[in-house]
């Protein structure tokens, strides 16, 4: 939890100094110096106590070349006892476009992956000092008090959230017709620009579901735990059940989820 909340705290703060802005797939996709550092700090602290730890994120990539997850889940079982295999998944910066224009909806991602299953995380919010953490099997928190999904079930009432891939342009999945679709339904539907918050707030209720398409790890690894633990559901656009690696991600408050999953099917293509 500490690494997360000194990586938001350093952002925070230099968010007021100059940024250097550089571009990655395309000019809407950008990445500041903050990023990258705060993602090799939190690497140093953690190594600094478990050199055996391993990494995968946004910025610096796999530290053992390997992608994670599931490969792991269904290796064979190894004859000898083997040390465990801890991977830490990192977001240093999710809403970097928000972070670069000055806009505080921006948050530090840390999620712990045990031998293939993820096993804790944390997301934290410097601008509102909210820190959201998660273990599996023990609830999800928010600020050390416990959280849970909302319990509205009607549509017209609810507040949904949905994220747009930064090749929105090209309409990959037919994400434009999917959120005309919701829209036209007269259902309330926000674009923050954060996954990872948009998650955290399905889980602790501010928002009755959240659905995106072309997102990564390190987007979802902390926030779909904590959906999952605060009682919510989460699930691929085909409904299958969900894994990091995979590209799609509906999470609800479990009330809605069938809702969603019809008006994204009823869209041309099914992106799992
Ligand atoms: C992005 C944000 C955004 C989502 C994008 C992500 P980044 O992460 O989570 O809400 O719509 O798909 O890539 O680039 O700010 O870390
Ligand atoms: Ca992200
Ligand atoms: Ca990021």
């Amino acid at each position: 939890m500490q690494v997360a909340r000194e990586a938001g705290d350093f952002a925070h703060r230099a968010q007021v100094s100059e940024l250097q802005i550089t571009t990655k797939t395309n000019e809407m996709d950008i990445v500041t110096q903050i990023d990258s550092r705060n993602e090799q700090t939190i690497r140093d602290t953690v190594l600094a106590r478990y050199p055996d730890h391993v990494f995968l994120g946004e910025e610096l990539g796999a530290s053992d070349g390997q992608a994670g997850g599931s490969m792991i889940a269904h290796a064979p079982a190894p004859r000898v006892a083997q040390p465990a295999t801890v991977r830490w998944i990192i977001d240093p910066i999710d809403g970097t476009v928000n972070f670069a224009h000055g806009l505080p909806i921006w948050c530090v991602s840390v999620g712990v992956e045990v031998n293939g299953a993820m096993e804790c995380g944390v997301i934290y919010n410097p601008n509102l000092n909210e820190l959201f953490s998660v273990r599996h099997g023990h609830g999800a928190y928010l600020n050390g008090q416990r959280i849970s999904v909302s319990k509205k079930s009607n549509p017209q009432q609810s507040l949904f959230v949905t994220g747009f891939p930064y090749n929105v342009d090209e309409n990959p999945g037919s994400v434009i017709e999917q959120f005309v679709s919701f829209l036209s339904r007269g259902l309330l539907v926000r674009r923050l620009g954060s996954a990872a918050l948009d998650l955290a707030y399905v889980a602790c209720g501010r928002f009755e579901a959240f659905w995106e398409m072309g997102l990564s790890p390190w987007d979802t690894s902390a926030g779909q735990l904590l959906v999952r633990e605060a009682g919510g559901r989460v699930t691929h656009y085909d409904g299958s059940d969900y894994n990091i690696y995979k590209k799609s991600i509906i999470a609800s408050n479990g009330l809605h989820h069938e809702m969603i999953f019809g008006v994204l099917s009823e869209t041309l293509t099914i992106q799992k």
